[in-house]
């Protein structure tokens, strides 16, 4: 998804400076100015209804697989995880594959960040540890194997290190 995103945001800019070029161009070249306008008003319509359809189509697609947190069915096994300057402690320490699980999540001292990544560096889910409060995120694993949690909030002199491993095993 994050490739996909870089690619369209890659191809949005080049079109967007291409624009920009073509709107100096056009305001700097000899042609009178009534035909400048006719030009740029028969193309500004079907523009921005392509823009606009365009944008509803990305945003529709790509709402589903951002990492908000999602409906569970069954019952799920609530880990529990605690926050504090730098680690994580979870209990239990691994869940089994294909059951839905509840992060219930809270911190001891300030708030920190929590993303849950797959072995490719992706995010699957997230949310905050905040002191007083328990936040909780569900999400089901669909394969077996070493998962990371990441604080995702600057939280102190070794925020970079509050980093810890999460073991989904097969049942
Ligand atoms: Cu905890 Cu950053």
């Amino acid at each position: 998804m994050q490739e996909t995103m870089l690619s369209i945001t890659v191809i949005l800019v080049i079109a967007l400076a291409a624009l920009f070029l073509w709107v100096i161009r056009a305001s700097t070249s000899a042609r009178p100015n009534d035909a400048v306008q006719a030009g740029a008003s028969r193309i500004r319509t079907p523009l921005i209804w392509g823009m606009l359809i365009f944008g509803v189509i990305i945003t529709y697609r790509t709402l589903s697989p951002w990492p908000h947190s999602v409906a569970v069915d069954g019952t799920p096994i609530v880990v529990t995880v605690t926050g504090a300057q730098w680690s994580w402690d979870f209990k239990p320490k691994q869940v089994p594959v294909g059951t839905p699980v509840v992060f219930a999540v809270t911190s001891t001292d300030v708030n920190h960040g929590v993303g849950i990544y797959d072995d490719g560096g992706r995010l699957l889910t997230q949310t905050q540890g905040m002191p007083g409060y328990i936040n909780k995120v569900k999400y089901t694993f669909t394969k077996p194997g070493t998962y990371r949690f990441l604080c995702l909030e600057y939280c102190g002199l070794a925020h970079h290190d509050m980093i810890d491993k999460f073991k989904v095993v097969a049942r």
